[in-house]
């Protein structure tokens, strides 16, 4: 069945992307308030600590009060169905949050007015700018004391090498907040009664303005908006589109004031879901074949089943409950029978879903993150996910060495559902890699109480990784010192670990004829 075009033009996924504590979760929960997808604030924050409370994995969740896993939000708003996708939040974030991205047709970034660009939201932005998907800025708390915005703005550009352009402004900040001046609309929002004030031809200069912001606060709008349209970018749709340019909003989301206006726009200049590239060209939303990649793999949600839920991204057709599809990696055909939907506050079984929709299937151990399935005819093979580099490291064994089958049965089952790197050295020590630690302690809780295996983990002092694109392995044995160490992945790659970045930049000096690459892509892996 050909998928309707008007129904895949009206959807959004995005994902959203910030440093810890910048309002992530506040935006969110406003977001599905106006979506009607949930009733009361806290909605979001509760979801975090009582979600899946009947599976027994994610004690560590409940304990640590964060969301270890990520899930889609889907809202209704006007005529768009959006969907949110949902990362860990905390700082232990891993590489789940990286691969959500891969998902998403673009981003939101949320920066906090006072704290500007943080260390967790350049690696994110690192992530989407791959991509070359559109990002949305949302600078919050303008409720409180905040950096200036012209400096909020040349920061963008700076620490992420992105150029924005304002299309909302703000009118002080903290205690002389007055509201935000839409420059597309021409519109005022005033903050102290949430009154909108549209504007005649004569924008800002128009007397009602001075009716309702003080004379300090409309003479520095006047200031900056005669900077901005002098010296700031012009808004330009298609190098917001390629992501060579960023719509700036500001606004506060705890007090839910400037959201609805980026909201508006938001979904008016955000794309819909697009073609995506397989190895064998584009495949678009509206192809009649139904295709879609899994990017995402979480085990064991209902322990009573031993139960994985492989999140798969539709990228055309349309899926039907009790289809078969085929497993292009494998060949094999498999027939979907259980597959759901997240809601923010509940799953619900899914019949039929779209180009743009986010589902979930059953998975009795049958998929790989970047598989690839569909009902065409010919195999596809979607764009490869990448593989990250970690950043921490261990070294882990069995603490009972009749216990190394399981062990290594754990090993590598939790290798290729992708929940953290694994590798050897050649003692065929096992080594494990991640980008937060979170990820360490889900391995521990999870090779104990599903492989029923004690382990010790023993900390390395390496914080970089880097994957050497060469056959003669042993020579990278020679380099080897208390600094830098070389272990093979889990496909027998070489990768060097290096204690920091300045090891790295040394050891790049002194052999400039050797090839080091940050990240992979598993797909040459998985075919
Ligand atoms: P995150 O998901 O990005 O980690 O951030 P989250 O939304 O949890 O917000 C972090 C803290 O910042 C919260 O306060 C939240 O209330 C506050 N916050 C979010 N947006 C705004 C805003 O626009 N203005 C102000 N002033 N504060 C904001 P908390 O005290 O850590 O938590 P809570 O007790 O409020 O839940």
């Amino acid at each position: 069945m050909t998928p309707d075009k008007d129904i895949i033009n009206q959807h959004r996924i995005f994902g959203i992307i910030s440093h810890p504590d910048a309002g992530k979760t506040t935006l969110t929960e406003k977001l599905l308030l106006h979506g009607g997808a949930i009733r009361e604030a806290g909605t979001v924050k509760a979801r975090r600590n009582n979600k899946f409370a009947t599976s027994d994995w994610m004690e560590i969740e409940k304990q640590r009060g964060i969301s270890v896993t990520s899930s889609v939000m889907q809202f209704k708003y006007k005529d768009k169905v959006v969907s949110i996708m949902d990362t860990p939040g905390h700082n232990d974030f891993g590489e789940d949050t990286y691969r959500i991205l891969t998902s998403v047709d673009s981003a939101v970034m949320v920066i906090d007015a006072a704290k500007g660009v943080e260390a967790q939201t350049k690696k994110l932005f690192k992530v989407c700018s791959m991509r070359h998907i559109p990002i949305f800025t949302f600078i919050n708390k303008l409720d409180r004391q905040a950096e200036e915005p012209l400096s909020l703005m040349e920061e963008l550009e700076e620490a992420l090498g992105l150029p924005s352009t304002a299309v909302t402004w703000p009118i002080g900040s903290g205690q002389l907040f007055e509201g935000i001046y839409d420059r597309l609309k021409n519109t005022l929002y005033i903050y102290k009664d949430k009154k909108i004030i549209e504007l005649g031809e004569d924008g800002i200069n128009n007397n009602i303005a001075k009716q309702y912001l003080s004379a300090d606060g409309l003479k520095n709008l006047k200031d900056d908006l005669e900077l901005l349209d002098g010296a700031g970018n012009e808004f330009n749709i298609d190098k917001i589109l390629k992501g060579e340019l960023t719509p700036v909003f500001f606004g506060t989301a705890l007090a839910d004031f400037g959201v609805t206006e980026f909201l508006e726009h938001f979904l008016v200049m955000s794309p819909p879901p697009g073609k995506r590239m397989t190895t064998t060209g584009y495949v678009s939303p509206t192809d009649e074949f139904f295709s879609g990649f899994i990017f995402k793999i979480q085990a064991n949600m209902n322990p009573a089943h031993r139960d994985r839920l492989a999140f798969m991204r539709i990228c055309s057709g349309t899926f039907e409950r009790g289809m078969s599809v085929t497993l292009s990696r494998t060949g094999k055909t498999i027939k979907i029978n259980q597959s759901t939907m997240l809601m923010a506050n509940e799953r619900e079984n899914v019949e039929t879903a779209y180009a743009g929709d986010i589902i979930g299937i059953y998975d009795s151990g049958n998929y790989q993150i970047g598989d690839s399935l569909t009902n065409s005819k010919e195999k596809i093979f979607f764009e490869p996910l990448p593989t990250f580099p970690p950043e921490l490291f261990m070294r882990v064994r069995p603490i009972n060495s009749m216990k190394a089958k399981h062990f290594q049965k754990g090993v590598n089952q939790l290798a290729q559902e992708g929940a953290i790197q694994v590798y050897k050295n050649e003692y065929n020590d096992v080594v494990l890699g991640a980008v937060g630690s979170l990820q360490f302690e889900v391995f521990e809780y999870r090779i104990k109480n599903e492989y029923n295996c004690d382990i010790r983990m023993e900390p390395m002092n390496f914080s970089v990784a880097r994957w050497v694109n060469t056959e003669d392995t042993d020579s990278l044995k020679d380099f080897e010192n208390s600094r830098c160490t070389l272990v093979f992945d889990h496909y027998e790659r070489p990768v060097m670990l290096f204690a920091n970045q300045y090891t790295l930049d040394n050891f790049i000096e002194r052999n400039k004829d050797l090839e080091l690459l940050e990240s992979l892509d598993i797909r040459e892996t998985t075919i």
